[in-house]
């Protein structure tokens, strides 16, 4: 690792976070994480699937070592997530165990409620008692991926069809998780978290409604996080601009939580320039838009660990974990060398 480089925390306003997963906090990628972050999210250890042992009890062992990671860094923690169709505990809604290509869902919409509610007040109680009266988390991502993609819920217009959690409970099911949330944890930002918001499409319309329509009706929510899962050609940074202050001026705060650049299978010095002149354009966004961007997190320090994999080169590290032209665009984009 260089530790050399300018640290990319130093050289913007918003607050700079990166996802990692529990082997990046005892290895080399640490070192990344703490010299050039300064806000951490577990990538998938604070999954509900990954915080409950097979005797379907609370574990948070991995989970509270992000917390002690954070902490002995001076780094803030992100929450993700609480209420999401995947990686979520099977036995939360099936019997049919052993058929998981045919489920059945068996619970009623009392005991599924019961079921969150339980979760999510364990798990922000949990983390606000472990270590002092106050979470060191400054938010959580209460529902993830909620909007539909393709706009066709019969039922709902706008969320997703396939959410398990919209089929048992009702549209309603964010209501309730995001009132939960507030009554476990009156001080914790609120966020709803999805992907595809920015290419201004129909999904955009979709969550700005449902963001309107619980603002409305007084619904504990905060803020909006825009995933960021893009390429280099798309969506254009105008599109992502409006949808950045579509949210804002409802008076959300709007973070970009899973950036990432895929550069379509391409390698090549090329590219990489490419994808170096859109990480620089999007970082001048985002500062342009500090009034409602406070954070931005990407997807994963290097390119070994990123869920989209190396030969998509999206990250800002290689997979030697040396800093790549993008990086490199970024640090200079901002002013000063
Ligand atoms: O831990 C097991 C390991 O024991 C096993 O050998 C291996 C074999 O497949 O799988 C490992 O689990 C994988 C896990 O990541 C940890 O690496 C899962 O299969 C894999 O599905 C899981 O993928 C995660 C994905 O969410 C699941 O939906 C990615 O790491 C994670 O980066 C990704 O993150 C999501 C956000 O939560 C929500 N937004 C989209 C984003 C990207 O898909």
């Amino acid at each position: 690792v260089q530790t050399n480089l300018t640290p990319l925390k130093s050289k913007y306003d918003f607050t700079m976070g990166c996802a990692a997963v529990y082997s990046d906090l005892i290895d080399d990628h640490a070192q990344l994480l703490t010299h050039h972050f300064d806000s951490l999210t577990a990538g998938n250890e604070m999954k509900a699937s990954s915080l409950y042992n097979s005797k379907h009890e609370l574990d948070f062992t991995t989970a509270d070592k992000f917390v002690d990671f954070a902490i002995a860094n001076n780094m803030k923690l992100r929450g993700h997530n609480l209420v999401w169709q995947s990686q979520v505990p099977d036995w939360w809604f099936t019997t049919n165990l052993s058929d998981p290509d045919n489920p059945k869902y068996f619970v009623s919409k009392e005991q599924l409620l019961k079921t969150m509610k339980t979760h999510i007040t364990s798990v922000l109680q949990h983390f606000k008692q472990k270590y002092g009266s106050k979470s060191p988390f400054y938010c959580w991502d209460v529902v993830n991926e909620p909007i539909s993609n393709s706009h066709q819920n019969n039922g709902i217009k706008g969320l997703d069809e396939g959410s398990k959690w919209e089929a048992i409970i009702g549209p309603e099911y964010i209501d309730y998780a995001l009132r939960y949330a507030h009554e476990a944890d009156p001080d914790m930002k609120l966020f709803i978290n999805d992907y595809g918001i920015v290419n201004d499409g129909q999904k955009t319309t979709d969550l700005y409604n449902e963001a309107k329509k619980l603002l409305q009706a007084g619904v504990p929510l905060d803020g909006i996080g825009l995933q960021m899962h893009i390429d280099v050609d798309s969506p254009s940074i105008s599109s992502i601009k409006d949808a950045i202050e579509k949210f804002g001026s409802l008076g959300l705060e709007v973070q970009v939580t899973e950036l990432d650049v895929s550069t379509g299978g391409k390698t090549d010095a090329v590219t990489l320039a490419k994808a170096a002149r859109r990480y620089k354009q999007l970082f001048d966004l985002f500062e342009s838009e500090k009034k409602y961007i406070k954070v931005v997190t990407v997807w994963g320090s290097a390119d070994d660990g990123s869920w989209l994999g190396a030969n998509n080169s999206p990250m800002l590290f290689d997979t030697a974990l040396q800093a790549k032209p993008a990086f490199n665009a970024l640090v200079q984009a901002a002013g000063t060398p």
